[in-house]
């Protein structure tokens, strides 16, 4: 049985977060139901801020709000001092009802859409980081539209491969994303940016991949932007004064997983762009960091109604849950792995080996394959561990299955910040055309039904 640092047992043999009964919690707001340690998301936005202050005082940390994002999490990155990394219209216009101040946002994407990139101006985004040369000059024309100038950053690709699932790389030379290095994109990106009036260049952006366990490919990405700036230094006689990494560091899921320390990889690329740089003689530039699953992946919880156990004979025990891939997509995705416990039953009982399966209609929705357990019973409440990042932002409506609410907790009390969602929802945006109407539609409309 193993348990995460983020919960503990309470004297009923519940399972606790941030002193509350998780059981009791399940009872109160249903399952499925994402739990989040509020304190755990603050403590690690004021680690993540003053370790990479200690070792490299001119540097921000930008939360990549992709991995989780709602009104509440805005305004607590807002009072925790950080910044904002968004990547469609969507989250920004969250961040936007949430008042959170508009200078301090990263507009990412690598298709972001004219009225995408006509909105981050009218609301007066931080930076934009632009991603190829064709977004460039739509930017410089909308910007010439609406008479103001656009702070960005330039994305690159390093061609870097990190060692994590392939569908989460994205620094390597073939990738979607950025401004190619060695054929030329970025400099002639850099030269038409410096041209255009309405364009402020201030610096390079990227993100090599996620859930990154080991340094080296965050050491060499540092340093190949490093000296791409002094590159373009040399070329244009410009010295740009902004580097942002991107985020990528990789978090605990199971048992076996041996994260990278915070505080190690901090220093590690602090030193990577300090060196490079000293080496190059280029002025330090700025350093910004886009941690978005080491924020608030371990600090996350999922909890799941167990249903009618279902026990194969000479080959295995299904365990289903009233969730699955449309609330843990990543299961589906890229066979992610997950640790759980029993809430109700945490310790004490012989443990069986099990597999618990998710209700959608996909053989592929397994959310653990063969995990010991206190035999589960229905009506058993299971916490699947570290779904903070990527679970409630990767929702899916498959089966028409409805979003779960979001609850965070703080010293012994819960705090609703999302609703669970309700049919009428899933129904709200639904139109029956006229072709398809029935002659009871009429009566029921005369009806006033
Ligand atoms: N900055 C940029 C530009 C990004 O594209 C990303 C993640 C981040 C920062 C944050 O990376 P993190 O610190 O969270 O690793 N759905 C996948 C992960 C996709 C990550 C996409 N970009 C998963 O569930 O594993």
């Amino acid at each position: 049985m193993y348990l995460p640092e983020t919960v503990k047992v309470n004297n009923q043999n519940h399972l606790t977060m941030a002193g509350v009964d998780l059981v009791q919690l399940a009872r109160t707001y249903g399952t499925p139901l994402y739990v989040y340690d509020e304190d755990l998301i603050r403590h690690n936005c004021r680690s993540y801020r003053d370790l990479l202050a200690k070792s490299y005082p001119d540097s921000r940390i930008a939360y990549a709000g992709k991995a989780f994002l709602t009104m509440a999490m805005c305004r607590l990155l807002q009072q925790e001092g950080l910044s904002l990394d968004v990547v469609s219209g969507g989250e920004l216009y969250l961040a936007y009802k949430a008042g959170f101040p508009m200078e301090k946002i990263y507009f990412h994407g690598n298709n972001k859409s004219a009225s995408e990139l006509k909105m981050a101006l009218e609301l007066g985004v931080g930076r934009i980081v632009v991603d190829n040369r064709a977004e460039l000059a739509q930017l410089a024309r909308e910007a010439e539209k609406q008479g103001r100038s656009a702070a960005i950053l330039l994305r690159v690709r390093p061609g870097v491969s990190a060692q994590t699932h392939h569908y989460i790389q994205t620094g390597q030379e073939d990738s979607k994303f950025g401004l190619g290095l060695s054929d030329g994109q970025l400099m002639a990106a850099v030269k038409e940016a410096l041209k255009s009036p309405r364009i402020t260049l201030c610096g390079l952006h990227c993100h090599i991949g996620s859930q990154i366990l080991e340094a080296r490919p965050f050491f060499l990405a540092a340093q190949v932007m490093v000296a791409a700036l002094q590159e373009i230094h040399n070329k244009t006689g410009v010295a740009l004064p902004e580097l942002n990494l991107g985020g990528g560091l990789g978090i605990r899921y199971t048992r076996e997983d041996r994260p990278y320390s915070r505080s190690d990889f901090l220093q590690m690329l602090a030193r990577a762009v300090r060196e490079k740089a000293e080496e190059l003689n280029y002025p330090l530039p700025q350093l910004t960091l886009e941690p978005g699953r080491s924020i608030v992946g371990e600090a996350g919880l999922t909890l799941y109604t167990v249903g009618h156990v279902k026990e194969l004979p000479g080959l295995r025990t299904y365990v289903p849950v009233d969730g699955g891939m449309t609330d843990n997509l990543r299961t589906a995705l890229y066979e992610a792995r997950y640790e759980a416990a029993l809430a109700n039953r945490v310790v004490g009982e012989p443990l069986q080996k099990v597999t618990i399966a998710g209700k959608a209609c996909e053989s592929s929705d397994i959310m653990i394959r063969d995990i010991e357990l206190p035999a589960p019973q229905s009506g058993d409440i299971l916490a699947v561990f570290s779904t903070g990042a990527y679970h409630h932002s990767m929702f899916s409506h498959y089966n028409r299955h409805l979003r779960p609410a979001v609850v965070f907790l703080s010293r012994g009390q819960a705090a609703l910040v999302a609703e669970r969602e309700t049919y009428e929802e899933l129904a709200r945006l639904e139109r029956i055309p006229a072709h398809l109407q029935l002659e009871q539609d009429a009566r029921e409309e005369a009806s006033g039904q």
